[in-house]
């Protein structure tokens, strides 16, 4: 299971070419779109049992590794597999097909999570299949796969490393072992994405890059995501904005929000991310770890404002309704409340 980008990035041949030597029959669907989609999914599923596949290998970003768990849900269950998700409440059964993920971005961290999101493209919404049945079995995590990545891709899918990351950390569901995963993802993101950004053969960054995307989805997976990603769930289903950059742009606003429920974590953050906090109050540090994300955001060339994405200001009030339907919206220490999150809208819009 993998996309067309991949392939012609040339990266299908290093996984059939093992398999070929190891006499492993296998059949590629190549059709999975980023924000992957339900249609495709049962696409995928139709072909998995026609060919009479026994396992599943995930080759790709976060889209691939997805629409390969949901995949698997799919080929195995009846149904639609809307019903699948946590807003259809179905529950997934134990029967699901050996899952293999490689991952191709270093950003999502799904090799190591028990989630799969997927687009609704008739309501333009994003729901996620959320069991550690469909945790894949076997991750295979190789920087040298993440070196044809373009500037851009590179870019937004560590911000969105770095988002699962700062959410995990400042979580209410947060425990020494999800921080202790968290804060080194940070530092590590803090000290190689520019590096990744600029020159796309620094195997170093590369490799610091990819291990601390499966730092962060280590994380998160244990804790959780929170405010951040769902409000960048609904831009993604609204306007089919890319995940990363969705999180990008939001990530400073939801900080700042966040900022008095724990400004020692804040603090933390900023310290991870190289920022000199000496002498400073703890809300002044605090601060200082949005000012970073921002610098970063601004070094790496994420775009600063919803409309160049694509996003209509006049679907404010829909895209704060559908936030505050995404299961992350309430896990973030501060509670937003609507003129909050509508707040934050407004901000991103007028940038
Ligand atoms: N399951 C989870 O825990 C989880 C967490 C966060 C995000 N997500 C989901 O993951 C999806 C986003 O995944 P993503 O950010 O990794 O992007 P993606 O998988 O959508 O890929 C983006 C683009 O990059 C290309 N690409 C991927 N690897 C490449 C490489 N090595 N060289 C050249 N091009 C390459 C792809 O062809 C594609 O065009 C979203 O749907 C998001 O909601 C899932
Ligand atoms: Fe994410």
């Amino acid at each position: 299971m993998t996309d067309r980008g991949v392939v012609e990035a040339g990266l299908l041949d290093c996984v059939s070419g093992v398999l070929k030597k190891a006499s492993i029959d296998f059949v590629v669907f190549d059709k999975i779109e980023p924000n992957p989609t339900m249609p495709s999914v049962h696409e995928g599923a139709d072909l998995y049992k026609s060919e009479k596949c026994d396992s599943i290998i995930a080759l790709g970003g976060g889209s691939p590794m997805d629409a390969a768990k949901a995949i698997g849900v799919k080929a195995t269950h009846e149904g639609d597999i809307i019903q699948y998700t946590r807003r259809g409440g179905k529950p997934v059964q134990d029967i699901t097909p050996p899952l293999i993920a490689i991952p191709t971005t270093s950003g999502t961290g799904s090799e190591v999570t028990r989630f799969s999101v997927l687009t609704n493209p008739e309501e333009k919404i994003k729901m996620v299949i959320a069991t550690p049945v469909i945790t894949a079995d076997v991750a295979i995590v190789d920087p040298a796969l993440t070196r044809s990545m373009p500037p851009s891709i590179t870019a937004f899918t560590g911000m969105d490393a770095l988002t699962h990351a700062v959410e995990s950390y400042i979580s209410n569901k947060a425990t020494t072992l999800t921080e202790t995963l968290a804060i080194k993802a940070i530092e590590l993101i803090g000290t190689n994405l520019r590096q990744a950004v600029a020159n796309g053969e620094n195997m170093e960054a590369r490799s610091n890059m990819i291990l601390a995307s499966m730092m962060a989805g280590m994380a998160f997976a244990n804790s959780s995501v929170g405010t951040v990603h769902a409000v960048a769930h609904a831009l993604g289903g609204y306007f089919n904005i890319a995940h990363g950059v969705a999180n990008a742009l939001m990530l400073p606003y939801v900080m700042r929000y966040n900022l008095i429920a724990c400004p020692e974590k804040f603090e933390d953050i900023a310290m991870a991310l190289g920022e000199n906090v000496n002498r400073l109050t703890e809300m002044e540090a605090a601060l200082k770890s949005v000012e970073s994300v921002e610098k970063l955001s601004g070094d790496i060339g994420v775009p600063k404002n919803l409309k160049q994405l694509g996003a209509d200001p006049n679907r404010i009030e829909d895209l704060v309704s559908e936030s505050e339907k995404q299961g992350a919206y309430n896990l973030s220490p501060r509670k937003p409340t609507r003129d909050a999150t509508t707040q934050m809208f407004r901000d991103a819009f007028n940038a």
